[in-house]
């Protein structure tokens, strides 16, 4: 049990990595605050947790409002008592060619992505720091963070975002020994992904697209996670890590 008297925030947490990262936190002993923008599913996820033997509490957030992401720390931090870890699954994705992307889902997009985890990570920061406590957190960032990915440009550049605001976020808080990195999944199958699976097309390019020949399981990006939360982690900061069965380390041809 790596995470007993550890308080896990996770955003994000009613669907895919975020639910999965709840369930395995837990399981290691970890009190969560399960985070989402609908309160049913923050509470449904948490009633997971609960129902395995774990503890949790569930919560609202918008990522995009500042007001909502310095609530949710304030929250969780009465909710658990003690806040040590921090991680930004919250994300949206669009699929819209650069010429036709109209300039609100952008907005969306960044504001989810990158400004949701600022101002998490922020909030959390800040707490940690009050409290003269270590912590850690995890942003996820995506392939799409290292490399394009068409029809994707907002995504692209709000991933791109997230790895320099942990190499930023790395660098700065590095001395108040708050370690910040970032995880760069390729295709997982949860809700954001649900249409590709069913298309032979996406399938046969999704297989060449990953050496591995497969796409990833929520449950395999969570166990990266207990890793860098994880006090053998301790000297990993400002560093992005891909779990992509091969996808950034080169192109077939
Ligand atoms: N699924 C993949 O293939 C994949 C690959 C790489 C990275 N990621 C990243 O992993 C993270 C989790 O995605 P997922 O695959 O679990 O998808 P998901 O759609 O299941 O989870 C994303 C969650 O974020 C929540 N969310 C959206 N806007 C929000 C807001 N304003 N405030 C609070 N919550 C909000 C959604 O309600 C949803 O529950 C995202 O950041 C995503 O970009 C996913």
């Amino acid at each position: 049990m790596r995470f007993e008297n550890t308080g896990v925030l996770i955003t994000g947490a009613g669907s895919g990595i975020g639910r999965a990262a709840s369930l395995a936190f837990a399981e290691e002993g970890a009190a969560v605050a399960a985070a989402a923008l609908q309160l049913e599913s923050a509470q449904a996820t948490a009633s997971a947790v609960e129902a395995s033997g774990g503890k949790a509490v569930g919560l609202q957030v918008d990522v995009t409002q500042p007001d909502s992401a310095r609530a949710l720390v304030e929250r969780a931090v009465a909710g658990l008592g003690s806040l040590d870890v921090l991680i930004n699954s919250a994300g949206v994705r669009e699929i819209v060619p650069f010429l036709e992307l109209p300039a609100a889902e952008w907005l969306k997009v960044i504001g989810t992505n990158l400004t949701g985890t600022f101002l998490c990570s922020q909030a959390v920061a800040r707490h940690l720091i009050a409290q003269h406590k270590s912590g850690k957190i995890i942003n996820l960032a995506s392939v799409a963070g290292l490399v394009g990915v068409p029809n994707r440009a907002a995504y692209v550049a709000s991933k791109h975002g997230v790895v320099g605001l942990t190499k930023e976020m790395g660098m700065e808080l590095a001395d108040k020994h708050i370690q910040v990195n970032a995880i760069a999944p390729g295709v997982v199958e949860t809700a954001m992904t649900a249409g590709y699976f069913d298309n032979p097309a996406i399938v046969a390019s999704l297989k060449k697209a990953h050496p591995a020949g497969r796409w990833a399981q929520p449950e395999e990006i969570a166990r990266l996670m207990l890793f860098l939360a994880s006090e053998d982690a301790d000297f990993m900061t400002g560093a992005t890590i891909p779990i992509d069965g091969g996808f950034v380390a080169g192109k077939a041809i």
